[in-house]
């Protein structure tokens, strides 16, 4: 037996782990400090009611041979991707039912989505960038090739003709940045993508936090995306599902290279390898797109958005230069005195008990940056971010 060797490549822990190990290690050491966690992007806020008293519903039908549901379908229920496609029906983007596929999240779906994709393909991803993008390409054993996202191109990076990509990663809203383009800086990744033949694959888990209406919340929302994008959705940051576990990938049907249909290959990797999100969940998400839902979802993310502005507020006061805060939940921050990422990930764990993502963990441009998430409670947001203040102020 050999292992996969690629393993060799990557970085022994996944980022996230890593903080949790430190900040693990630290917090038994000093088991009389309190910590706050101001770090991975964990919501707080429980679920919306309506989104409960769909999962309810749902029990009791399980509870019943007449509603009983076993192996559902592998694109998900059609209830949900009803849903789905009216939700973006209201932004003016017409979606078939069969391009819709509802999964346990996106995370899962942007690694699983390789499965499609030749190995020898060219893969573009910006730099700083979510770890999944960069880890799953090189456990398969692709090379990757880096767009530099720095404060200089205000961390959006635009299309370069000299570089030959054959998959393209765009976050928007980014994470970790926070930085998000707007619909003519999209375009124009549209429209290399399409000349090049390539395929952008679009990662619009952070949506839901867009106020600007100049920017856009799906990246088929740009003339000529259908040929050459897929999106991936969470439910995660929108409705509050990061331990309930759903999302949906886009995959349209004019997504076609060398005759081969993109959609029906992703259709036939999830049939082999996926067996569906629970119907319990599917009816859940399903909660989130009825007017009551999208209320009271929305209360939960002003609530999120007032915390970005704490933080953002804070970072004025101090004269720190950060993105994000507004159409984002992320505030990238430029490490204060000249500081390294994990040296100042340190400074404010010592010194504040207060823990963020050192920006080094999502790639070299990185360096030197850290991100601090509006996901916390307002509790712990208010002390988090008057102890910092202190800090740096001392
Ligand atoms: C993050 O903190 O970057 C996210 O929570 C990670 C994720 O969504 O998997």
């Amino acid at each position: 037996m050999k292992l996969n060797q690629n393993f060799k490549n990557i970085k022994e822990s996944y980022l996230f782990a890593e903080v949790a190990d430190r900040t693990g290690a630290y917090a038994k050491l000093n088991p009389d400090k309190k910590i706050l966690k101001l770090g991975i992007g964990d919501v707080t806020l429980p679920l919306a009611p309506a989104v409960i008293e769909a999962l309810h519903g749902a029990v009791e039908d399980m509870s019943k041979s007449e509603t009983f549901r076993g192996y559902g379908p592998y694109e998900g229920y059609e209830f949900l991707r009803e849903s789905i496609q009216g939700y973006y029906r209201a932004r003016g983007v017409e979606l078939g039912l069969d391009e819709i596929f509802v999964s346990d999240g996106a995370k899962s779906d942007l690694g699983n989505i390789l499965d499609i994709f030749s190995k020898d393909n060219v893969i573009l991803v910006p730099d700083p960038v979510y770890p999944v993008y960069v880890d799953t390409n090189e456990m398969a054993g692709r090379k990757v090739l880096f767009a530099n996202a720095t404060e200089e191109n205000g961390f959006l990076p635009m299309p370069d003709y000299k570089v030959k990509a054959d998959v393209i990663y765009i976050c928007s809203p980014n994470n970790p940045t926070g930085a998000a383009y707007n619909k003519a800086q999209l375009k124009e990744w549209v429209d290399y993508a399409n000349k090049l033949g390539a395929v952008i694959l679009y990662d619009a888990a952070y949506e839901c936090f867009i106020s600007d209406d100049s920017l856009a919340r799906s990246i088929f929302e740009v003339d000529g995306a259908k040929s050459c994008a897929i999106e991936f959705c969470s439910f995660s940051k929108t409705a509050g599902f990061t331990g309930t576990r759903c999302g949906y990938t886009v995959v349209s049907k004019t997504l076609i290279s060398d005759g081969m249909n993109a959609n029906k290959m992703w259709l036939r990797r999830q049939a082999t390898k996926f067996n569906g999100v629970p119907y319990i969940v599917q009816k859940g998400a399903a909660a989130v797109f009825t007017e009551r839902g999208q209320r009271e979802i929305h209360k939960n993310l002003d609530y999120y958005r007032r915390n970005a502005k704490l933080i953002a507020d804070c970072m004025d006061r101090l004269g720190i230069k950060y993105t994000g805060g507004k159409n984002s939940p992320y505030i990238w921050l430029k490490c204060p005195r000249g500081m390294k990422s994990w040296e100042f990930f340190d400074y404010l764990l010592k010194g504040a008990q207060v823990v963020g993502t050192p920006g080094a963990g999502f790639g070299e441009n990185g360096e030197g940056f850290f991100r601090l998430t509006a996901f916390g409670s307002e509790e712990v947001t208010k002390e988090a971010v008057a102890r910092i203040e202190k800090l740096l102020t001392e």
